[in-house]
């Protein structure tokens, strides 16, 4: 059986970082995102009982690299003892480079797994799947602004506004296209043990979840841009104080930073966020985009430019 998905990767405005589990992938924090809808990772699974262990092709070249991980998602998305399977998979952005490629990736693969095995399970059971794979995996299942909690012993994903209730845009700033040279687990590992300021940003987070979650119900852009940039800072802040110091940005990030205080000052209505990478996005009201995406293009050092609506959650395009 095969089926295909696509999903979209998401920015967070209020973090994860950090596991309280490192075997069950679990955060230490909740978090709220933002799915969006120009990016996205097309998924396609295909059980086959012909084949003697799993294939994975990314845009259509072969990747041994990614595939245990791909494979370990499935093990848990079908069982043990299912076929081996093909995974196809199509992204049209810049992979493992601090875009949330990996959140894309593996609300596509849950999804579409689970339907290539014959599976039909809640949002409850995907996030859960999804985010034993790619913490982050299990926002893009759903569309808009989405919050993560945790729950007793797993995670969930619930909806706070849909894109059309509020259609934010993004504009991604590309200062650095290749890889990371620290994946997000390390890194948050480096930050849990050797950061002063780990446990002051775990006991905080409830409080920016409240702030930013009030800002969305109530579209307050101001309020959340606040709320967003302090947490964005704060969580960078974690990884510079760690020991060894964990800085995935660089100059023209910086530069980046300028040109959107630069933009404030004038008025504009947008506000930065950075994730794991040097790459800057860019959040604002849609009439101000062409505005934000000619002054960040025109920023030294930035290399593209990537510009996106807020888009729906991870869905089956076919099975058979
Ligand atoms: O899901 P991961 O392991 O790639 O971690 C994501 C961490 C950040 O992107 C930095 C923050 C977030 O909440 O997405």
């Amino acid at each position: 059986m095969q089926a295909t998905a696509i999903a979209q990767p998401n920015i967070a405005l209020i973090k994860y970082w950090g596991k309280r589990d490192v075997a069950r992938n679990l955060p230490a924090v909740g978090s709220i995102s933002i799915t969006l809808c120009d990016l996205f990772t097309r998924m396609r699974v295909e059980f086959d009982a012909q084949l003697s262990a799993d294939e994975l092709t990314v845009n259509e070249m072969p990747d041994a690299g990614m595939l245990p991980r791909l494979s370990a998602c499935l093990d848990r998305v079908a069982g043990p003892r299912r076929s081996s399977a093909r995974i196809t998979s199509t992204c049209n952005f810049p992979i493992a480079a601090g875009l949330a490629s990996s959140a894309s990736s593996f609300a596509a693969l849950t999804v579409a797994g689970a339907a290539a095995s014959g599976r039909e399970p809640g949002v409850d059971e995907l996030a859960s799947l999804a985010g034993r794979a790619s913490g982050s995996a299990a926002r893009s299942l759903l569309g808009g602004f989405v919050e993560l909690s945790n729950s007793d012993d797993d995670i969930q994903v619930r909806e706070l506004l849909t894109p059309a209730d509020w259609p934010l845009a993004v504009v991604v700033a590309i200062t650095q296209p290749g890889p990371k040279r620290v994946g997000s687990t390390e890194a948050m590992e480096i930050s849990r043990k050797t950061s002063p300021f780990y446990t002051r940003w775990v006991d905080g987070q409830e409080q920016d979840l409240a702030t930013a979650r009030a800002a969305v119900l109530e579209r307050d852009f101001d309020r959340l841009s606040a709320i967003a940039e302090h947490n964005c800072l704060k969580m960078h802040s974690i990884m510079w104080a760690s020991r060894p110091p964990v800085v995935y940005w660089n100059a023209a990030t910086m530069r980046c930073l300028q040109t959107v205080r630069q933009l404030q000052g004038d008025g504009t209505p947008v506000f930065f966020t950075i994730d794991a990478g040097p790459q800057v996005k860019a959040v604002c009201l849609p009439e101000a985009a062409g505005r934000v995406e000619a002054a960040l293009r025109a920023t030294p050092g930035v290399v593209d430019i990537m510009s996106s609506g807020l888009g729906a959650g991870a869905r089956l395009e076919g099975v058979s």
